[in-house]
């Protein structure tokens, strides 16, 4: 009998880049998807798989301690891969509690019930998806390692560092067989337009103005989406119980390199705005953000090692990529720009 896959946060970025990768590639895993569609969460991101018999949506928000409780009962499942979160720094400043209330106290419900399928279940796995975000901020040199000491600069980082040491401690006091992955910058198709590379992407394509942070020399390690699915199923399948693995892309970039970059692609496929004028012009520095980590970088050597894992895609092949899939890709992108993706399934399904 195949197995069962309960996924939160599936209708993200790369939850849903997940889901595909499961329901595509392993026909035999029933899954269910547990999402409450905050913004970020856009049914539109599963419009290829979401009619497959195997594919259960429920909407759940993982924040409502005895939905959660009530939902993991019923699917019982042999995994949880929880992907569900706030994730975005900006809006973290702008409101911290919310990523308290889903990142932490979210994760604990989700944890609190796992404990409950396990006594059922031994070969139950839990797996939390996290961020290189928790281990602070580098120099010029040096990358993070599974060892790095947590030390988290916002909102965001610090409510996902909260949540990896409460799977952690479910981990070595409860005996939950728990899994984390700390993961570097993603991108790739269905990213929503608040993050770096959609939100430039989006605006240069319209003519409007680039917001580069302070001055444009913070470093992040980027990671396309695809590779980041295969990871976390990789590790989910082989890892030993209670491990954490490093994942990242190898390919460290200055944003205002990757912003250069995006704009020359887009003049490349779609033409300049003007004749001879490049939509690097469309540069503003903007102020920085409050507590801008300067530098990330990982190390991921023991998930190339333990789990011959490694990105298949270089930097230059998935921007290419990503550019391409946004501007083919118009009606996804103005269904999020005005609002209209939130009522994707009474549109699809309301009259079938
Ligand atoms: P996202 O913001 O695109 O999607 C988050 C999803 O979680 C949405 O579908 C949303 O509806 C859902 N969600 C939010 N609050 C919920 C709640 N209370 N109950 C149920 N569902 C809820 O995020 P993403 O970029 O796909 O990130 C997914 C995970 O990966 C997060 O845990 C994030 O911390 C982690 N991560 C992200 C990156 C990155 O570059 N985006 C890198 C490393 C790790
Ligand atoms: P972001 O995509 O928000 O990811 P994170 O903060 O989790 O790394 O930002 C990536 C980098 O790009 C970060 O250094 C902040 C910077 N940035 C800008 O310069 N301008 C923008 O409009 C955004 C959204 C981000």
């Amino acid at each position: 009998m195949g197995k069962t896959y309960l996924v939160t946060g599936g209708l993200g970025f790369i939850g849903s880049e997940y889901v595909r990768l499961i329901l595509t590639e392993q026909p035999d895993v029933e899954l269910h998807n547990h999402d409450c569609q905050t913004y970020a969460g856009n049914p539109e991101n599963l419009q290829k798989v979401d009619q497959l018999e195997r594919y259960h949506y429920h909407k759940v928000d993982i924040r409502d301690r005895d939905a959660v409780y009530a939902a993991v009962e019923k699917i019982a499942p042999d995994c949880i891969v929880h992907f569900a979160a706030e994730s975005h720094v900006d809006r973290s400043i702008e409101g911290p509690l919310l990523f308290v209330e889903t990142n932490v106290m979210g994760t604990l419900h989700l944890l609190e019930a796992a404990r409950e399928v396990f006594k059922k279940n031994p070969d139950f796995r839990f797996l939390h998806v996290s961020t290189d975000e928790v281990y602070g901020s580098l120099g010029d040199t040096g990358a993070f390692l599974e060892t790095t000491a947590y030390d988290p600069s916002s909102p965001y980082s610090a409510s996902k560092a909260a949540s990896d040491h409460f799977v952690r401690a479910w981990g070595r006091t409860f005996g939950l067989p728990i899994l984390i992955t700390n993961c570097s910058n993603n991108y790739g198709p269905y990213q929503f337009p608040e993050k770096l590379i959609p939100l430039m992407i989006n605006n240069a394509v319209h003519g409007k103005p680039l917001p580069v942070y302070g001055d444009g020399k913070n470093v992040r390690d980027w990671l396309f989406v695809e590779d980041h699915a295969r990871a976390i199923d990789l590790v989910l399948q082989e890892a030993k119980i209670g491990e954490t693995y490093n994942i990242g892309g190898e390919a460290e970039e200055e944003n205002l390199n990757v912003v250069h970059t995006l704009c020359d692609l887009v003049d490349e496929i779609r033409g300049p705005l003007e004749a001879g004028k490049s939509r690097r012009e469309l540069i503003t520095f903007v102020t920085d953000r409050p507590g801008h980590d300067r530098r990330y970088a990982m190390d991921i050597t023991k998930i190339k090692n333990e789990l011959n894992w490694k990105p298949l895609y270089s930097f230059e092949e998935g921007l290419r990529k990503t550019v391409k899939w946004y501007l083919e890709n118009t009606e996804w992108m103005s269904h999020v720009v005005d609002g209209s993706y939130k009522t994707y399934y009474s549109r699809m399904y309301d009259d079938r």
